[in-house]
């Protein structure tokens, strides 16, 4: 028997799909206001495409549309009397500065990801996945710019105070593993802040830990080092007094292995700090948080793809609290604390053994 078709339900989903398509299109068009220098252009002041292209040395017929779309997609306004194109100050400050909460650069996940569908399609078809080394390098600077200027604003006045009594420790001098570090941004603060404590940084990345290593020269630090170190091999004498992971499990191929080093690895009275995405181990209980689709998205695209490809758990970004205090408790935590972090995507686990 055929179904019946509400055509009032078609056409408002049918306009549904063309706004996704529309958001899709106008993060392309943010990245590249990232990219060129032009929203920092346009923060100046109102101007007309002339202007707008001069004030960034760009070609102003391409300069035009992109304001023609970003106008229409509600985030500059038009005086066509003037022609001139305005970014209104609370858009501008989203979308320019040195802060946590300029995020324009996050626009390049979208745009690095979709490079890769036809590639995640075929393991749709015939298994495993996508490994890192395929989305190397570009993914190694679209992670480092989406999070270093959330760990500039938050890492040591929102994230480590979670944990009492850590600070403390840290000044007085302890012994810090930072795990999945990436470009090493966190460690280098970290390092910075608390000189009389030592810090490593393990990647299995060796074109993140060189960045890490050269950072850490820049800066000055002789508290800070880096290393190529798959984390199931964490070393496990001499102990840590602090072990941290920023984003950094639910995309490993054994998480459970990670985590259980984790556990060895630190001294009886450690603290292990994770940061992970804040959400619910049941899809039933993300209906209705607004950047869960994008999270699902980023697993299916790159987290969970990246451990499926070395037949790993393929937890995904999405692995949620329930799954994450389960996994914590194997690996022998029997005192984890967990509370929202500073910034609206994440959770911190404080973990105790
Ligand atoms: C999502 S990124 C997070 C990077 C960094 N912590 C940050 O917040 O920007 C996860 C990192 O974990 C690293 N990684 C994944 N599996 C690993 C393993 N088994 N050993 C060491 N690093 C690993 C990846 O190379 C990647 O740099």
């Amino acid at each position: 028997m055929q179904q019946q078709i509400d055509g009032q339900r078609v056409r408002e989903f049918a306009g549904q799909l063309m706004g996704l398509y529309t958001g899709g299109m106008l993060s392309f068009m943010v990245d590249l206001g990232y990219k060129t220098g032009l929203f920092d252009a346009a923060a100046k002041g109102p101007g007309t495409s002339q202007e707008i292209a001069q004030r960034a040395g760009l070609t102003e017929r391409y300069v035009r549309e992109w304001l023609g779309a970003l106008t229409t997609g509600g985030v500059f306004d038009y005086d066509p009397a003037s022609r001139a194109y305005s970014l209104p100050p609370e858009h501008a400050f989203c979308l320019t500065g040195d802060h946590g909460l300029n995020l324009a650069s996050m626009s390049q996940m979208v745009a690095h990801l979709g490079k890769h569908v036809h590639k995640v399609a075929d393991a749709f078809k015939n298994g495993g996945g996508v490994p890192y080394s395929e989305f190397r390098p570009e993914f190694t600077d679209v992670m480092d710019a989406s999070g270093r200027r959330r760990y500039d604003a938050l890492l040591i006045s929102g994230y480590l105070p979670a944990a009492n009594g850590l600070q403390e420790r840290l000044r007085e001098g302890i012994r810090v593993a930072d795990i999945g570090c990436g470009t090493g941004h966190c460690v280098n603060l970290m390092a910075r802040e608390y000189p009389d404590s030592t810090f490593v940084g393990y990647d299995i990345a060796e074109d993140a830990i060189a960045k890490g290593s050269a950072e850490a020269k820049e800066m000055g630090l002789s508290n800070a080092r880096f290393e190529v170190l798959d984390v199931t091999k964490i070393p496990s004498e001499p102990k840590f007094d602090l072990i941290t992971a920023f984003d950094a499990i639910h995309d490993q191929v054994d998480p459970a292995a990670v985590l259980r080093r984790v556990s060895e690895a630190l001294a009886p009275d450690g603290t292990f700090l994770m940061i992970d995405i804040k959400a619910s181990s049941n899809v039933e209980e993300n209906v209705g948080n607004p950047v869960a689709p994008f999270l699902y998205g980023i697993s299916v695209m790159h987290c969970m793809t990246v451990s499926l490809a070395h037949d790993g758990a393929g937890l995904g970004t999405v692995w949620g609290e329930q799954v994450a205090r389960r996994m914590l408790s194997e690996a022998s935590f029997g005192d984890v604390e967990m509370g929202d972090a500073p910034d609206p995507l994440n959770s911190i686990y404080v973990c105790r053994k």
